[in-house]
């Protein structure tokens, strides 16, 4: 058999050459085209009060100068804001077109309706900031694998957020999905979350027992749930990071664990409004960075004269 050898006629060479060369350049245009169909999917939404975005004018060849868009230095988009806008609607369904999207911030917005399953196609966010909108339905972002901050504070998302972990986890630093109507439990969920600092839950309908490794985290809020169940005297170890810690307005039961002296950086500490009892732990009054104690509305004893100050 005669070794036969693969010839490319040389204009495939050519060819190949400016596919690489032109490269950037046809994603930087495909990222203009897409913001163009975007500008005009939010006017033909938004017929009467309208943002910024009414101001991304087509005659422009770079979208890199239009008012809340930023790109690299070869001239991709990597990040659009338009919060504030006055947009209603559902969210655009084509935001995947733009691969290098890092930064999405729609906050303060009416945006309703539930998360287009493009939006979880997003792979490169880092930070979405979906914040004070009517967003409703579940949370299904298991696809943004590289987020580092999701807000979303104050819209009408509900169910349970386990699928969402620890698909999300591996860089996330500050989550912030207060104010929903989230529910389920949350234990173990954020286990694989090695660089949370900031976890707000607040006032959702969570229930169930606390998540167990929130002592790493800087701030942990989670006010106005129907968390219950004891913390064990362990709770709080040697390594507490906690800054403020939030416990109000759930259904905490038990006497609160002395440990809590080993968060020397607290700041904060609220444990109102739960089934809390026995007595007010006096390691409370070796935290020197303490500036705002609320223990109101519990079963505890109140020990006078524990502190030394
Ligand atoms: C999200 O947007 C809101 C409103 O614009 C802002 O207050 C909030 O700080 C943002 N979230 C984060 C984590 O930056
Ligand atoms: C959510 O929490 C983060 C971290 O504490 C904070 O930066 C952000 O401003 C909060 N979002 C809103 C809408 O207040």
């Amino acid at each position: 058999m005669s070794k036969e050898e693969v010839r490319f006629p040389p204009c495939f060479f050519l060819g190949l050459y400016l596919i690489l060369i032109t490269g950037h350049a046809i994603s930087a245009a495909t990222d203009r085209e897409v913001l163009l169909r975007l500008k005009g999917y939010l006017e033909a939404n938004n017929p009467i009060r309208r943002g910024a975005y009414a101001r991304w004018n087509a005659s422009d060849s770079s979208p890199c100068n239009w008012p809340g868009i930023t790109c690299n230095d070869a001239d991709r988009v990597t990040g659009i804001n338009l919060a504030e806008s006055n947009i209603n609607g559902e969210i655009f369904p084509n935001f995947h077109l733009l691969t290098e999207l890092t930064r999405l911030d729609l906050s303060s917005n009416t945006i309703g309706g539930p998360v287009p399953a493009d939006l979880n196609k997003c792979s490169a966010l880092e930070h979405l900031n979906l914040s004070s909108n009517v967003i409703s339905g579940e949370l299904n972002l298991a696809g943004l694998t590289n987020l580092v901050m999701l807000d979303l504070t104050n819209n009408r998302f509900n169910g349970s957020i386990r699928s969402n972990f620890p698909a999300i986890c591996a860089n996330l630093v500050s989550l912030n999905i207060s104010s929903n109507s989230f529910s389920g439990d949350i234990t173990g969920c954020f286990d694989r979350c090695p660089k949370l600092e900031y976890l707000d839950l607040s006032s959702n309908q969570f229930n169930g027992y606390i998540w167990q490794g929130f002592q790493n985290l800087r701030e942990l809020l989670v006010s106005e749930n129907h968390l219950n169940g004891e913390l064990s005297s362990s709770t709080f170890a040697s390594n507490c990071a906690l800054e403020i810690l939030d416990l109000s307005m759930n259904n905490f039961s038990g006497t609160f664990p002395g440990s809590i002296a080993n968060c020397s950086k607290l700041t904060s500490l609220d444990l109102q409004d739960n089934a809390f009892n026995g007595e007010v732990p006096s390691g409370i009054g070796s935290l020197s960075e303490l500036n705002s104690l609320r223990l109101g509305n519990n079963a505890a004893r109140h020990e006078p004269s524990q502190r030394s100050c």
